[in-house]
């Protein structure tokens, strides 16, 4: 592919599914499922996934057999995201062979015998979202994949844990843990400086005055679910690692390539610390490596598991 003259952020969730396949830790996946209820029709599983994108998590848990009796509810602050989300996952739904019936434009019905799941879409704001739902609804399951890196965690995550019921499960995959690595190396102390100040803009990043994200969210996780008084079941690594095999770079990650490198750009444009004229051409180069198939790209990142207590005495199912 020709170097991109736009960036669609929606081609980029699409492209990063292949990625996240690859990267999500097994060890966590399976703690996930062995660790969940077990669903009835009479009694679906009540989960939430918040900052849901496009809904791939949907699509993928539903492939790996985990969506059996569900209710999903998967929200995200962009209409844009949500739009294509409905727009996609019923094409998926019924290319899987599933009978999919549009209960309203915010609920997808889809079913094959032994398999009942509604998925409601909504586009909002995580925050006004928690206010809105505490106390009226308790999830089994929250999840949160590449989205915690983004928040303050200490002060959201208590809220978001309020929305589970006791002894409800918390899942964040592919979050980010302070590691960006881009081979082949360009110049190794230009290089390490572009990196520490990309990451000090996760650290400084304010949305709405407020501090939003943290560049070692993934290991802070640890700290931050125990203070909020969740239990860790299960951790793993979750790295993103992409290169081009013989035959180039998988699906659309070129794509997925070019647009990280955008984003880094974008991050430190004018940044007081990076040399301006060095930063465009790094930026050219990069791009220029993934066109001849040269750049291999590594993010650190973490998936989690977390649960809330349950009352003494009570099981979890
Ligand atoms: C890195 S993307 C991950 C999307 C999806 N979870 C995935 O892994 O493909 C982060 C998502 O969080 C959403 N988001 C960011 N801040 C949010 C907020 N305050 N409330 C709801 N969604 C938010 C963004 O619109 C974006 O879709």
């Amino acid at each position: 592919m020709s170097i991109p003259r736009t960036y669609s952020f929606t081609r980029y969730l699409t492209a990063k599914k292949s990625v996240d396949d690859r990267a999500l830790n097994r060890h966590v996946w399976q703690s996930l499922v062995a660790a969940l209820p077990r669903a009835t029709p009479e009694k679906p599983l009540q989960i939430l996934e918040v900052g849901a994108g496009l809904g791939t998590m949907v699509e993928r848990l539903c492939a790996g057999g985990i969506l059996t009796n569900a209710t999903y509810t998967a929200i995200d602050m962009e209409p844009t995201l949500i739009a294509e989300a409905r727009r996609r996952l019923p094409l998926w739904a019924a290319a899987q062979g599933l009978q999919v019936q549009q209960d309203s434009q915010e609920q997808l019905h889809v079913q094959r015998p032994g398999q009942d799941l509604r998925v409601a879409t909504e586009a909002i704001d995580v925050l006004r979202f928690v206010a809105r739902e505490q106390g009226q609804r308790a999830w089994d399951l929250l999840i949160a994949q590449a989205f915690l890196d983004l928040l303050d965690v200490p002060t959201t995550l208590p809220a978001l844990l309020s929305l589970l019921r006791p002894g409800g499960l918390l899942y964040c995959p592919i979050t980010f843990d302070g590691g960006t690595v881009f081979q082949p190396e360009i110049d190794p102390e230009f290089d390490r400086a572009i990196e520490a100040c990309y990451h000090q803009t996760m650290d400084q990043r304010l949305v709405a005055g407020k501090p939003s994200g943290d560049s070692c969210t993934g290991r802070h996780l640890f700290t931050h679910l125990r203070a909020a008084g969740a239990e860790v079941l299960a951790a793993g690594s979750s790295d993103w690692v992409v290169f081009a095999d013989p035959s180039g770079y998988a699906a659309d990650e070129a794509y997925f390539l070019h647009f990280i490198i955008h984003t880094v750009h974008t991050a430190l444009t004018g940044h007081p610390h990076v040399d301006a004229g060095r930063f465009t051409a790094w930026i050219a180069q990069r791009h220029a490596q993934v066109e001849q198939g040269t750049l291999v790209y590594i993010a650190h990142q973490l998936d989690l598991l977390g649960r809330v207590p349950a009352p003494l005495g009570e099981t979890t199912e």
